[in-house]
């Protein structure tokens, strides 16, 4: 029998990987080199808008999430694609290099792309670390404690069945069968018109 929750217990961080025009949550980093300028691997499934923009673009920034105030951002970045809604809009940000800094992360590390390996789902891009800071010295959230509290985290929260609608715009999530006509955005104001229906609130990296 192959009880793959037992994957869910290799250590590894969340991160918002951002690059030019998007970016999403990732899970799947990992430091492969040491130096004062090591290599770091990202995993990053291949239906991803995110994945499309890292074979275009050189630089991408791994932001370290912690464990406050991250849930909208995970909401943001994790659940919805850039093809839909921009992310930014709403997000705090800084800017080094060119690239989008999470104003509410750890800390960063921009990376150049020097590798792209290709499996069945994901393209590992391969980044050396050129440029790096410390925003905030506070304790990083873990995936395991993040697939084992993802409720207190994530705003998407209804039973299974339940129909979500997400705002286009903003990235707001209303619960309920159907979104009554004269509905407007309650963060932005947009009409019903701009709200796509969320099939699902789960995510499983591997
Ligand atoms: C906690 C968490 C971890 C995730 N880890 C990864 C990951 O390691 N690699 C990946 O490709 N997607 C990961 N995702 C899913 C993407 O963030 C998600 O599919 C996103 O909507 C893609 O957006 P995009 O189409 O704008 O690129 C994760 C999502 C969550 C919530």
């Amino acid at each position: 029998m192959k009880n793959k929750k037992i994957t869910r217990k290799i250590s590894q961080g969340v991160y918002i990987l951002t690059t030019n025009g998007g970016g999403c949550v990732v899970d799947a980093v990992s430091q492969i080199s040491s130096s004062d300028n090591p290599l770091i691997a990202v995993a990053v499934n291949k239906n991803n808008y995110t994945n499309e923009l890292l074979h275009k673009n050189k630089l991408f920034t791994l932001n370290v999430l912690g464990m406050k105030n991250t849930g909208d951002l995970i909401s943001k970045f994790g659940f919805n694609s850039m093809r839909d809604i921009d992310k930014f809009i709403g997000t705090d940000t800084l800017e080094d290099m060119g690239e989008k800094i999470i104003k509410n992360s750890l800390g960063y590390m921009i990376c150049e792309v020097v590798e792209k390996i290709e499996n069945e789902t994901h393209t590992l891009f391969i980044g050396r670390l050129i440029e790096a800071d410390v925003l905030k010295d506070e304790e990083p959230l873990t995936y395991n404690y993040y697939q084992e509290h993802k409720s207190d985290f994530i705003k998407i929260k209804t039973s299974d069945n339940k129909n979500k609608w997400v705002c286009t715009v903003c990235g707001y999530v209303y619960e309920g069968e159907e979104l009554p006509d004269d509905f407007k955005c309650p963060v932005c104001g947009v009409d019903k018109s701009f709200f796509k229906k969320v099939i699902s609130n789960s995510y499983e990296s591997k």
